[in-house]
Protein backbone atom coordinates (compact mmCIF):
# COMPACT_ATOMS: atom_id res chain seq x y z
CA UNK A 1 0.00 0.00 0.00
CA UNK A 2 2.39 2.53 0.95
CA UNK A 3 4.43 1.56 -2.49
CA UNK A 4 2.03 4.11 -4.03
CA UNK A 5 2.57 7.12 -2.49
CA UNK A 6 4.98 10.01 -4.20
CA UNK A 7 7.43 11.92 -1.52
CA UNK A 8 6.80 15.53 -0.54
CA UNK A 9 9.26 18.30 -1.16
CA UNK A 10 10.63 19.03 2.42
CA UNK A 11 8.69 22.12 3.86
CA UNK A 12 9.75 26.13 3.07
CA UNK A 13 10.20 26.36 6.44
CA UNK A 14 11.30 23.50 8.22
CA UNK A 15 13.58 22.88 5.29
CA UNK A 16 15.56 25.56 5.54
CA UNK A 17 16.40 25.19 8.80
CA UNK A 18 18.04 21.69 8.13
CA UNK A 19 19.99 23.16 5.02
CA UNK A 20 20.99 25.64 7.74
CA UNK A 21 22.20 23.48 10.25
CA UNK A 22 23.99 21.21 7.25
CA UNK A 23 26.07 24.58 5.86
CA UNK A 24 29.52 24.25 7.26
CA UNK A 25 30.14 28.07 6.76
CA UNK A 26 31.11 29.83 10.15
CA UNK A 27 29.93 33.22 9.14
CA UNK A 28 26.44 31.49 7.99
CA UNK A 29 23.25 33.77 8.71
CA UNK A 30 19.62 32.33 9.56
CA UNK A 31 16.92 34.29 8.94
CA UNK A 32 14.54 31.57 7.96
CA UNK A 33 12.17 29.71 10.99
CA UNK A 34 10.82 31.87 13.48
CA UNK A 35 12.48 31.42 16.60
CA UNK A 36 13.90 34.43 18.42
CA UNK A 37 17.61 34.11 18.84
CA UNK A 38 19.79 36.36 21.24
CA UNK A 39 23.15 38.24 19.63
CA UNK A 40 25.07 35.14 20.34
CA UNK A 41 22.23 33.22 17.84
CA UNK A 42 21.23 31.24 20.20
CA UNK A 43 17.54 30.65 21.63
CA UNK A 44 17.67 30.52 25.53
CA UNK A 45 15.68 29.36 27.89
CA UNK A 46 13.98 32.06 29.61
CA UNK A 47 15.35 32.25 33.02
CA UNK A 48 11.64 31.95 34.28
CA UNK A 49 11.58 29.28 32.67
CA UNK A 50 14.09 27.20 33.91
CA UNK A 51 13.62 28.51 38.15
CA UNK A 52 9.60 27.26 37.43
CA UNK A 53 11.04 24.00 35.79
CA UNK A 54 12.81 23.15 39.09
CA UNK A 55 10.07 24.07 41.38
CA UNK A 56 8.11 21.99 39.24
CA UNK A 57 10.43 18.74 39.26
CA UNK A 58 10.80 19.49 43.31
CA UNK A 59 7.10 19.38 43.49
CA UNK A 60 5.80 16.95 40.95
CA UNK A 61 4.24 13.61 42.49
CA UNK A 62 2.32 12.53 39.06
CA UNK A 63 2.40 11.79 36.02
CA UNK A 64 -0.86 10.84 35.67
CA UNK A 65 -3.64 12.31 32.96
CA UNK A 66 -4.64 15.87 32.82
CA UNK A 67 -7.65 15.25 30.84
CA UNK A 68 -8.74 17.17 27.13
CA UNK A 69 -9.09 20.44 28.33
CA UNK A 70 -5.73 20.74 29.87
CA UNK A 71 -4.91 21.89 33.91
CA UNK A 72 -8.07 24.37 34.76
CA UNK A 73 -5.41 26.77 36.74
CA UNK A 74 -2.88 27.22 33.46
CA UNK A 75 -6.48 28.04 31.32
CA UNK A 76 -7.59 30.58 33.96
CA UNK A 77 -4.00 32.29 33.46
CA UNK A 78 -3.87 32.15 29.82
CA UNK A 79 -7.50 33.33 29.72
CA UNK A 80 -6.66 36.42 31.88
CA UNK A 81 -2.94 36.92 29.86
CA UNK A 82 -5.25 36.68 26.54
CA UNK A 83 -7.95 39.10 27.90
CA UNK A 84 -7.31 40.88 30.98
CA UNK A 85 -8.57 40.34 34.04
CA UNK A 86 -11.67 42.77 34.08
CA UNK A 87 -12.38 41.49 30.74
CA UNK A 88 -11.78 37.74 31.48
CA UNK A 89 -14.13 38.41 34.82
CA UNK A 90 -17.11 39.76 32.06
CA UNK A 91 -17.10 37.41 29.47
CA UNK A 92 -16.24 34.35 31.61
CA UNK A 93 -19.26 32.47 31.31
CA UNK A 94 -19.03 32.82 27.96
CA UNK A 95 -16.04 31.48 27.45
CA UNK A 96 -13.81 28.65 26.97
CA UNK A 97 -10.02 28.25 27.40
CA UNK A 98 -7.96 25.07 27.26
CA UNK A 99 -4.69 24.45 26.77
CA UNK A 100 -3.28 22.83 23.44
CA UNK A 101 -0.37 21.56 21.45
CA UNK A 102 1.35 24.56 20.67
CA UNK A 103 -1.21 27.06 18.78
CA UNK A 104 -0.87 24.58 15.58
CA UNK A 105 -3.04 22.15 17.77
CA UNK A 106 -5.56 25.27 18.70
CA UNK A 107 -5.92 25.99 15.04
CA UNK A 108 -6.01 22.33 14.22
CA UNK A 109 -9.06 21.78 16.61
CA UNK A 110 -10.67 25.17 15.89
CA UNK A 111 -11.08 23.67 12.29
CA UNK A 112 -12.29 20.46 13.29
CA UNK A 113 -14.64 22.72 15.51
CA UNK A 114 -15.98 24.91 13.18
CA UNK A 115 -16.82 21.54 10.61
CA UNK A 116 -18.94 20.72 13.34
CA UNK A 117 -20.49 23.57 13.82
CA UNK A 118 -21.16 24.21 10.01
CA UNK A 119 -19.79 21.94 7.67
CA UNK A 120 -20.16 24.29 4.32
CA UNK A 121 -18.48 27.21 6.67
CA UNK A 122 -15.81 29.09 5.08
CA UNK A 123 -12.22 30.54 6.35
CA UNK A 124 -11.17 33.69 4.55
CA UNK A 125 -7.23 34.00 5.27
CA UNK A 126 -4.95 36.94 4.20
CA UNK A 127 -2.51 37.18 1.66
CA UNK A 128 -0.30 36.02 2.64
CA UNK A 129 -0.48 34.52 5.76
CA UNK A 130 1.60 31.87 7.39
CA UNK A 131 2.29 28.61 5.15
CA UNK A 132 1.29 26.24 7.64
CA UNK A 133 -2.21 27.63 8.45
CA UNK A 134 -3.74 26.07 4.85
CA UNK A 135 -2.78 22.87 5.47
CA UNK A 136 -3.57 23.10 9.37
CA UNK A 137 -7.06 24.30 8.81
CA UNK A 138 -7.66 22.72 5.11
CA UNK A 139 -6.83 19.35 6.03
CA UNK A 140 -9.40 19.62 8.47
CA UNK A 141 -11.76 19.78 5.02
CA UNK A 142 -12.78 23.31 5.99
CA UNK A 143 -12.56 25.49 2.74
CA UNK A 144 -9.97 27.89 2.50
CA UNK A 145 -10.27 31.22 0.56
CA UNK A 146 -8.16 34.34 0.56
CA UNK A 147 -8.91 38.14 1.61
CA UNK A 148 -6.67 40.65 0.28
CA UNK A 149 -4.37 41.77 2.90
CA UNK A 150 -0.29 43.21 1.87
CA UNK A 151 0.56 45.21 -0.91
CA UNK A 152 3.95 44.24 -1.89
CA UNK A 153 4.29 47.84 -3.76
CA UNK A 154 4.07 49.53 -0.58
CA UNK A 155 4.28 46.90 2.31
CA UNK A 156 1.86 48.10 3.72
CA UNK A 157 -1.86 47.09 4.19
CA UNK A 158 -4.37 46.60 1.34
CA UNK A 159 -7.09 47.89 4.02
CA UNK A 160 -10.05 49.32 1.75
CA UNK A 161 -10.01 46.00 -0.40
CA UNK A 162 -9.59 43.93 2.55
CA UNK A 163 -12.67 46.21 4.16
CA UNK A 164 -14.45 45.71 0.75
CA UNK A 165 -14.03 41.75 0.73
CA UNK A 166 -15.19 41.19 4.26
CA UNK A 167 -18.22 43.64 3.38
CA UNK A 168 -19.38 40.85 1.30
CA UNK A 169 -19.29 37.76 3.88
CA UNK A 170 -21.93 36.79 6.43
CA UNK A 171 -22.68 34.22 9.22
CA UNK A 172 -21.16 30.91 8.24
CA UNK A 173 -17.60 32.59 7.05
CA UNK A 174 -14.79 33.00 9.36
CA UNK A 175 -12.04 35.66 9.20
CA UNK A 176 -8.40 34.67 10.18
CA UNK A 177 -6.47 37.65 11.43
CA UNK A 178 -3.39 37.85 12.86
CA UNK A 179 -3.47 39.59 16.42
CA UNK A 180 0.11 40.79 16.10
CA UNK A 181 3.47 40.54 14.20
CA UNK A 182 1.97 39.44 11.14
CA UNK A 183 3.46 36.62 9.69
CA UNK A 184 5.20 36.68 7.27
CA UNK A 185 4.62 40.03 5.88
CA UNK A 186 5.20 42.22 9.69
CA UNK A 187 2.43 44.61 9.01
CA UNK A 188 -0.68 44.90 11.53
CA UNK A 189 -3.75 46.13 11.54
CA UNK A 190 -3.79 49.81 14.00
CA UNK A 191 -6.15 50.55 16.20
CA UNK A 192 -8.34 52.06 13.87
CA UNK A 193 -8.63 49.35 11.01
CA UNK A 194 -9.29 46.50 14.27
CA UNK A 195 -12.37 49.03 14.96
CA UNK A 196 -13.12 48.72 11.28
CA UNK A 197 -13.14 44.74 11.51
CA UNK A 198 -15.28 44.53 14.61
CA UNK A 199 -18.23 46.97 13.42
CA UNK A 200 -17.77 45.09 9.66
CA UNK A 201 -18.10 41.12 12.01
CA UNK A 202 -21.18 43.47 13.59
CA UNK A 203 -22.78 44.16 10.83
CA UNK A 204 -22.34 41.11 8.63
CA UNK A 205 -22.32 38.38 11.36
CA UNK A 206 -19.14 36.85 10.22
CA UNK A 207 -16.81 35.07 13.24
CA UNK A 208 -13.11 36.40 13.58
CA UNK A 209 -10.73 34.07 14.73
CA UNK A 210 -7.84 35.23 15.34
CA UNK A 211 -3.92 33.39 15.11
CA UNK A 212 -2.28 35.00 18.48
CA UNK A 213 1.50 33.62 18.24
CA UNK A 214 3.28 36.56 19.05
CA UNK A 215 2.14 38.66 22.14
CA UNK A 216 4.32 40.39 23.21
CA UNK A 217 6.74 40.71 20.64
CA UNK A 218 5.08 43.84 18.78
CA UNK A 219 4.92 46.40 21.58
CA UNK A 220 3.82 44.57 24.55
CA UNK A 221 1.66 41.98 26.14
CA UNK A 222 -1.25 44.36 26.73
CA UNK A 223 -0.67 46.27 23.28
CA UNK A 224 -0.59 43.48 21.37
CA UNK A 225 -3.70 41.95 22.77
CA UNK A 226 -6.00 45.12 22.02
CA UNK A 227 -7.53 43.26 18.74
CA UNK A 228 -8.85 40.40 20.73
CA UNK A 229 -9.87 41.99 23.87
CA UNK A 230 -11.87 44.79 21.16
CA UNK A 231 -13.39 41.52 19.36
CA UNK A 232 -14.50 39.95 22.60
CA UNK A 233 -15.73 42.77 24.09
CA UNK A 234 -18.06 43.24 20.87
CA UNK A 235 -18.75 40.57 19.85
CA UNK A 236 -21.04 37.98 20.38
CA UNK A 237 -18.23 34.76 19.21
CA UNK A 238 -15.04 34.47 18.71
CA UNK A 239 -12.01 32.32 18.57
CA UNK A 240 -8.42 32.90 19.33
CA UNK A 241 -5.55 30.35 18.86
CA UNK A 242 -2.53 31.18 21.09
CA UNK A 243 0.96 30.06 21.38
CA UNK A 244 3.00 30.35 24.45
CA UNK A 245 6.33 29.01 21.74
CA UNK A 246 7.58 33.02 21.28
CA UNK A 247 6.71 34.63 24.25
CA UNK A 248 7.61 32.21 26.78
CA UNK A 249 10.22 30.51 24.29
CA UNK A 250 8.89 27.39 24.91
CA UNK A 251 8.68 26.38 21.22
CA UNK A 252 9.69 22.59 21.53
CA UNK A 253 7.12 21.82 24.79
CA UNK A 254 4.05 22.45 22.39
CA UNK A 255 2.14 24.67 24.68
CA UNK A 256 -1.20 27.03 23.31
CA UNK A 257 -4.54 27.27 23.77
CA UNK A 258 -7.44 27.97 22.18
CA UNK A 259 -10.20 30.23 23.26
CA UNK A 260 -13.85 30.18 22.29
CA UNK A 261 -15.79 32.90 22.94
CA UNK A 262 -19.83 32.08 22.77
CA UNK A 263 -22.88 33.98 22.68
CA UNK A 264 -24.56 33.20 25.70
CA UNK A 265 -23.48 30.78 28.63
CA UNK A 266 -25.68 27.42 27.68
CA UNK A 267 -23.82 27.81 24.25
CA UNK A 268 -20.96 28.21 25.65
CA UNK A 269 -21.44 25.30 27.89
CA UNK A 270 -22.01 22.93 24.63
CA UNK A 271 -19.11 24.29 22.54
CA UNK A 272 -17.21 23.76 25.42
CA UNK A 273 -18.52 19.99 25.28
CA UNK A 274 -17.83 19.79 21.31
CA UNK A 275 -14.90 21.05 21.41
CA UNK A 276 -13.26 18.99 24.44
CA UNK A 277 -14.95 15.70 22.29
CA UNK A 278 -12.94 17.17 19.29
CA UNK A 279 -9.46 17.13 21.20
CA UNK A 280 -10.49 13.41 22.40
CA UNK A 281 -11.22 12.06 19.28
CA UNK A 282 -7.92 13.78 17.81
CA UNK A 283 -5.04 13.60 20.97
CA UNK A 284 -6.78 12.78 23.59
CA UNK A 285 -5.25 15.32 25.51
CA UNK A 286 -2.08 17.86 25.57
CA UNK A 287 1.01 17.37 27.16
CA UNK A 288 1.13 18.91 30.51
CA UNK A 289 5.08 20.45 30.88
CA UNK A 290 4.43 23.84 29.03
CA UNK A 291 1.46 24.66 30.44
CA UNK A 292 2.62 23.86 33.79
CA UNK A 293 5.57 26.07 33.40
CA UNK A 294 2.91 28.73 32.14
CA UNK A 295 0.83 28.68 35.26
CA UNK A 296 4.06 28.54 37.40
CA UNK A 297 5.62 32.06 36.07
CA UNK A 298 2.21 33.95 35.68
CA UNK A 299 1.10 33.00 39.22
CA UNK A 300 4.21 33.97 40.41
CA UNK A 301 5.14 37.44 41.25
CA UNK A 302 8.88 37.19 41.07
CA UNK A 303 8.75 34.78 38.76
CA UNK A 304 6.35 36.93 36.13
CA UNK A 305 8.21 40.13 36.73
CA UNK A 306 11.23 38.45 35.58
CA UNK A 307 9.74 36.60 32.42
CA UNK A 308 8.38 39.90 31.89
CA UNK A 309 11.61 41.85 31.63
CA UNK A 310 13.14 39.23 29.45
CA UNK A 311 10.50 39.29 26.90
CA UNK A 312 10.75 43.08 26.83
CA UNK A 313 14.17 42.99 26.37
CA UNK A 314 13.54 40.17 23.76
CA UNK A 315 10.92 42.69 21.63
CA UNK A 316 13.56 45.57 22.16
CA UNK A 317 16.13 43.70 20.90
CA UNK A 318 14.33 43.17 17.50
CA UNK A 319 12.39 46.47 17.35
CA UNK A 320 16.18 47.89 17.59
CA UNK A 321 17.68 45.66 15.21
CA UNK A 322 14.56 46.78 12.82
CA UNK A 323 15.80 50.27 13.41
CA UNK A 324 19.51 49.33 12.93
CA UNK A 325 18.63 47.65 9.75
CA UNK A 326 16.89 50.37 8.22
CA UNK A 327 20.18 52.74 9.17
CA UNK A 328 22.73 50.41 7.72
CA UNK A 329 21.12 50.10 4.07
CA UNK A 330 20.23 53.73 4.24
CA UNK A 331 24.44 54.42 4.64
CA UNK A 332 24.77 52.17 1.77
CA UNK A 333 22.14 54.59 -0.65
CA UNK A 334 18.86 52.31 -0.95
CA UNK A 335 17.21 55.49 -1.24
CA UNK A 336 14.76 54.21 1.61
CA UNK A 337 13.96 51.01 -0.19
CA UNK A 338 13.97 49.19 2.90
CA UNK A 339 12.65 52.06 5.38
CA UNK A 340 9.14 49.95 5.34
CA UNK A 341 11.51 47.33 8.35
CA UNK A 342 10.91 49.85 10.78
CA UNK A 343 7.50 50.75 10.39
CA UNK A 344 6.57 46.68 10.90
CA UNK A 345 6.39 44.56 13.50
CA UNK A 346 7.22 41.24 15.16
CA UNK A 347 9.85 38.68 13.69
CA UNK A 348 9.08 38.94 9.86
CA UNK A 349 9.62 41.47 7.27
CA UNK A 350 9.05 40.63 3.31
CA UNK A 351 12.61 42.06 2.19
CA UNK A 352 10.92 42.47 -1.14
CA UNK A 353 13.38 40.50 -3.41
CA UNK A 354 12.69 37.95 -5.89
CA UNK A 355 13.29 33.85 -5.70
CA UNK A 356 17.16 34.44 -7.54
CA UNK A 357 18.26 36.86 -5.57
CA UNK A 358 17.43 34.77 -2.32
CA UNK A 359 18.90 31.96 -3.88
CA UNK A 360 22.18 33.61 -4.36
CA UNK A 361 22.23 35.40 -0.70
CA UNK A 362 21.87 31.72 0.57
CA UNK A 363 24.74 29.96 -2.00
CA UNK A 364 27.18 33.21 -2.33
CA UNK A 365 27.30 34.84 0.98
CA UNK A 366 25.70 32.25 3.74
CA UNK A 367 22.74 33.73 4.35
CA UNK A 368 19.50 31.89 4.80
CA UNK A 369 15.76 33.02 4.56
CA UNK A 370 12.37 31.42 3.09
CA UNK A 371 12.13 31.89 -1.18
CA UNK A 372 9.29 34.89 -0.41
CA UNK A 373 12.24 37.19 1.09
CA UNK A 374 10.50 36.76 4.39
CA UNK A 375 13.64 37.24 6.72
CA UNK A 376 13.34 36.35 11.05
CA UNK A 377 14.86 39.94 11.94
CA UNK A 378 15.97 38.24 15.13
CA UNK A 379 18.34 36.28 13.07
CA UNK A 380 20.17 39.90 12.94
CA UNK A 381 22.78 40.95 15.28
CA UNK A 382 25.18 44.21 15.59
CA UNK A 383 27.64 41.51 14.29
CA UNK A 384 25.95 40.33 11.05
CA UNK A 385 24.30 43.74 10.14
CA UNK A 386 26.73 45.21 8.19
CA UNK A 387 27.53 42.03 5.75
CA UNK A 388 24.25 41.19 5.72
CA UNK A 389 23.31 45.05 4.09
CA UNK A 390 26.09 44.61 2.01
CA UNK A 391 25.18 41.19 0.86
CA UNK A 392 21.72 42.06 0.37
CA UNK A 393 22.65 45.22 -1.74
CA UNK A 394 25.06 43.42 -4.06
CA UNK A 395 22.05 41.52 -5.07
CA UNK A 396 19.49 43.63 -6.47
C1 LIG B 1 7.78 30.20 11.40
O1 LIG B 1 6.87 30.75 10.77
O2 LIG B 1 8.94 30.17 10.99
C2 LIG B 1 7.48 29.58 12.74
O3 LIG B 1 6.16 29.82 13.08
C3 LIG B 1 7.89 28.16 12.82
C4 LIG B 1 7.08 27.21 11.98
O4 LIG B 1 6.65 26.18 12.52
O5 LIG B 1 6.85 27.45 10.80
Amino acid sequence: MFESLEPMPPDAILGLMEAFRADPRDHKIDLGVGVYKDDRGETPVLRAVKQAEERLLARESTKSYVGPAGAEGTNARLQSLLFGDALSTRIDERMGVFQTPGGCGALRVAAEFVLRCKPDAVIHVPDPTWANHVPLLGDAGVEIREYPYFDRETSGLRFDAMAEHLGGLGPGDLVLLHGCCHNPCGADLDSGQWQSVLELAQQRGFTPFVDLAYQGFGDGLEEDAFGIRLLAAGLPELIVASSCSKNFGLYRERTGAIALLSGDGRTASTARSQLLNVVRGIYSMPPSHGGAIVEEILGDESLRRDWKQELDAMRDRINGLRSLLVERFDARGDGGRFGFIERQRGMFSFLGIDPGQVKALREEHAIYMIDSSRINVAGASRENVDRLCDAVMSVL
